[in-house]
C-alpha cells in the first residue's frame, strides 16, 4: 500500500538567496536561535530560593495520609514531616509554611486552640527549628483549622464573622507561634486591622524580628477546595465572601495592600496566583516590598489531574506556570510543586 502522504510531491524550500530576503533590520528570532543565547537574554529566572513549600501536619506517629484531591501531597505526622523537610532543604528550598489538621475535639467557635502554646503548631515549629535552624519556618495565622464553624473568624449568633474579637485571638496565635520559634507569621484571615495589631502584639512581646507576610489580596476563591479537604476546614455554613475579596476587583487589592503596608507588613501576598496574575503585576508597580504569590491547592489539583490523564507534560507545565508568576512580579511563590520544581531547576 502506498502511503498517501509520501506519495505527495514534497515542496522543497532551499536556503533563500539574498534577493528573496525581507529587508528587515530587526529579527527578534536572532536572539532565540539557540539555547545558550536564549538563556543569556531570559528576563525571568526561577530558582529554588524563590519557593516556599506548604506542608500539612497532624498529630501521631509514622503516618502520611495522601490528600485525595492533591495527589503527591500528604498530611504528615511530625516524624515524617521532618523527613519531607530534609528532602526539601537538600533541594535548596529555604522556607516552609505549616497548616495543621486539628482534631475535632479541640475545635470551638473562637478557635481557642489556635493560641495554645503547647498545641500542634508550636510543638512542631520547635522540633523543626531544632532540626533545621536555618530553615525559615512560616506559620499560618487564621482560625479556620481550629473553628467548629470552619470560618477564619469568630461567628456571632446571627452568623456574622466578628472582626475585632477575631483580631484579638489572631494576635495571641501569632505570639504563641513566635514563642515557639516561628521566623515568620502569615495572616490569611482577611480581618481588618490585623496586621497592625499583630505587629504591635509581637513587638510588645519582644518579637521585633518576626516577619509578617500578609495575605493582602486574598480572594474568595473556589481554588481553595482541595486545601479545605486536606484540613477538613470547609465552612459549615455560607462562604467567606464577607472577608475574602471579590474576584471582580483589582483597585480593592491596592487598598488592602496599602493598608497592610501602613500597618507593618514586611511581605505582601496575592492569592490565588494563576487567575490573579494581573493583581500581582499591579501591586508590583505600587510597592517596594517583596511580593509573594500563592499557587493554591486548586491550581495544583488541575495540573495533577490533567497530567494523570496523560493530557499535558506535567514538568514543563509546572515550570511554565511558576515562571508566569515570577514574570508577573512575584518574588516568592508558595507552591505544592516546590520539590518537583526545585528538582527540575
Ligand atoms: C485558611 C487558608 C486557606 C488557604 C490557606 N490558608 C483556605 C481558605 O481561606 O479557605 C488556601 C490554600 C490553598 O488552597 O492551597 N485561612
Amino acid at each position: 500500500m502506498t502511503n498517501p502522504t509520501t506519495a505527495q510531491p514534497l515542496l522543497v524550500v532551499t536556503e533563500s538567496s539574498a534577493d528573496s530576503q525581507l529587508p528587515l533590520t530587526h529579527r527578534p528570532r536572532r536572539l532565540r536561535s539557540n539555547a545558550t543565547l536564549r538563556r543569556m537574554v531570559r528576563e525571568t529566572h526561577l530558582t529554588a530560593a524563590d519557593l516556599i513549600y506548604p506542608l500539612f501536619v497532624m498529630e501521631g506517629e509514622n503516618q502520611a495520609i495522601e490528600i485525595p484531591s492533591m495527589p503527591g501531597q500528604y498530611r504528615y505526622t511530625l516524624d515524617l514531616l521532618l523527613r519531607e523537610i530534609k528532602e526539601a532543604w537538600d533541594l535548596g528550598i529555604g522556607a516552609i509554611v505549616l497548616f495543621p489538621k486539628v482534631n475535632d475535639a479541640l475545635k470551638d467557635n473562637a478557635g481557642t486552640e489556635s493560641f495554645n502554646p503547647e498545641g500542634l503548631v508550636p510543638s512542631v515549629v520547635k522540633a523543626i527549628k531544632k532540626a533545621f535552624p536555618n530553615l525559615i519556618v512560616i506559620t499560618d495565622i487564621a482560625l479556620d483549622p481550629y473553628s467548629t464553624e470552619g470560618h477564619d473568624g469568630i461567628v456571632s449568633e446571627d452568623g456574622r464573622i466578628l472582626n475585632d474579637e477575631t483580631v484579638a485571638i489572631l494576635v495571641k496565635q501569632a505570639i504563641a507561634h513566635a514563642m515557639a520559634g516561628a521566623d515568620m507569621v502569615a495572616p490569611s484571615d482577611m480581618m481588618d486591622g490585623r496586621i497592625g495589631a499583630i505587629r504591635q502584639g509581637l513587638n510588645s512581646a519582644g518579637f521585633f524580628d518576626v516577619v509578617i507576610m500578609a495575605y493582602s489580596a486574598k480572594y474568595a476563591s473556589s481554588y481553595y477546595g482541595p486545601f479545605r479537604d486536606a484540613l477538613g476546614s470547609a465552612p459549615k455554613f455560607g462562604d467567606k465572601k464577607t472577608y475574602q475579596m471579590d474576584a471582580g476587583n483589582s483597585r480593592e487589592a491596592i487598598k488592602e495592600a496599602e493598608l497592610d503596608i501602613q500597618e507593618g507588613a514586611d511581605i505582601i501576598m496575592v492569592k490565588p496566583a494563576l487567575a490573579y496574575l494581573d493583581i500581582i503585576h499591579i501591586l508590583k508597580q505600587r510597592t517596594n516590598l517583596p511580593i509573594a504569590a500563592y499557587n493554591v491547592s486548586g491550581e495544583y489539583a488541575m495540573v495533577k489531574a490533567a497530567a494523570l490523564q496523560g493530557w499535558i507534560d506535567e514538568d514543563a507545565i509546572v515550570l511554565e506556570t511558576l515562571t508566569s508568576m515570577k514574570r508577573a512580579g512575584a518574588d516568592l511563590i508558595l507552591t505544592y510543586f516546590a520539590k518537583q520544581a526545585a528538582r527540575l531547576l
